[in-house]
């Protein structure tokens, strides 16, 4: 046993394949080189105690019977449920004081939250020398999250486990590596919060009122998803641009379109992009843009002037690892 420990894990960016992959269709998510880390350490008391700076948790502290009970403050939330999960299974009943630390705001959607589950939980394993495969961390996080927000694919929690590009079909049925040596992406935050619960009822509101139109829809955004991974692995990433501007189309008749949105979209395209579309819940967040090199300058300026803030990001990257 170990007395403490370092983990890290990848934010994410949805390339394709948003809300329809709440209902059973596929996506396509890259893990984003910005990381957020996690110390754990094994203190005497039964009591969680956690510092979350980033997200304005400082001195946090509880007893680990009373885990999941009563007023948690929302940046405690995630990290209290995945120690209270992992304690209930695996009968840690010992105390632990948790750091995290991330290299990006809370505010992109880089999906912070399902980052610092992967971590309190593989952290928890490695400290208690828990065998773990990477399946089990995905189901114990993936619970987690579906505890705290009732709904959602888990297409965030598989990017900040496996990293890389991964193919995925919802709460982890498929989760598959798709093999690209280069995606260059260029990225543009709204400045826009936005809440995916909130959102992922809106669309579900919708659904209630038009049923088939909506699954029909669903049903065309799996086949774009479908469609990229054959590009992806044709190499051919016009194509990839060209269906990830399909796939757009598809979210503003969902409704999670936005002014600001659009405008860093249609700068993105009319500036070079391949392709170009909202990732994640939608309204606000980010953009992407898939662009060829030797336009990446143009359209980080177009979408600079049409009021985004462009943030830069390697994909592809390396998903959770225990740091020495
Ligand atoms: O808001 P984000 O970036 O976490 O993305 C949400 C994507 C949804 O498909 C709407 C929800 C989900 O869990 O897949």
């Amino acid at each position: 046993m170990k007395k403490q420990v370092t983990v890290s894990a990848p934010g994410k960016l949805m390339l394709l394949g948003e809300h329809a992959v709440v209902y059973n269709r596929p996506c396509i998510v890259t893990a984003v080189g910005q990381r957020l880390s996690v110390t754990l350490e094994i203190i005497s008391e039964k009591r969680l105690e956690l510092e979350a700076e980033d997200v304005g948790v400082t001195g946090y502290s509880k007893s680990l019977t009373d885990l999941g009970l009563g007023d948690i403050s929302k940046g405690a939330k995630f990290v209290e449920m995945a120690v209270k999960n992992f304690n209930e299974k695996y009968k840690i009943n010992s105390g632990i004081r948790i750091k995290t630390k991330s290299e990006f705001s809370s505010q992109f959607g880089f999906g912070s939250s399902s980052a610092s589950t992967v971590c309190v939980i593989k952290g928890l394993a490695v400290i208690f020398d828990i065998k773990l495969s990477n399946k089990d961390i995905f189901n114990l996080a993936y619970q987690t999250v579906l505890d705290i927000q009732g709904k959602g694919s888990g297409f965030d929690v598989a990017a900040a486990i496996y990293g890389g590009t991964l193919y995925f079909v919802t709460g982890g049925k498929v989760i598959e590596p798709i093999e690209i040596k280069e995606l260059p992406l260029v990225v543009g935050y709204t400045g826009i919060k936005a809440d995916t619960v909130t959102l992922i009822q809106a669309v579900a509101e919708k659904a209630s009122r038009h049923p088939d139109l909506i699954d029909s829809i669903y049903m065309h955004i799996g086949k774009m998803v479908e469609a990229t991974k054959v590009a992806f692995m044709a190499k051919t990433l016009p194509v990839v641009g060209e269906l990830m501007n399909f796939d757009q189309g598809m979210l503003e008749a969902l409704g999670v379109g936005s002014a600001k949105l659009s405008a860093m979209i249609y700068a993105a395209r009319d500036a070079g992009a391949w392709g170009a579309k909202l990732s994640g819940a939608g309204i606000g967040d980010c953009m992407i843009a898939l662009t060829p090199t030797n336009k990446v300058v143009d359209v980080e300026e177009a979408i600079t002037r049409s009021g985004g803030q462009v943030i830069k990001v390697q994909t592809n990257v390396e998903g959770v690892r225990v740091e020495k």
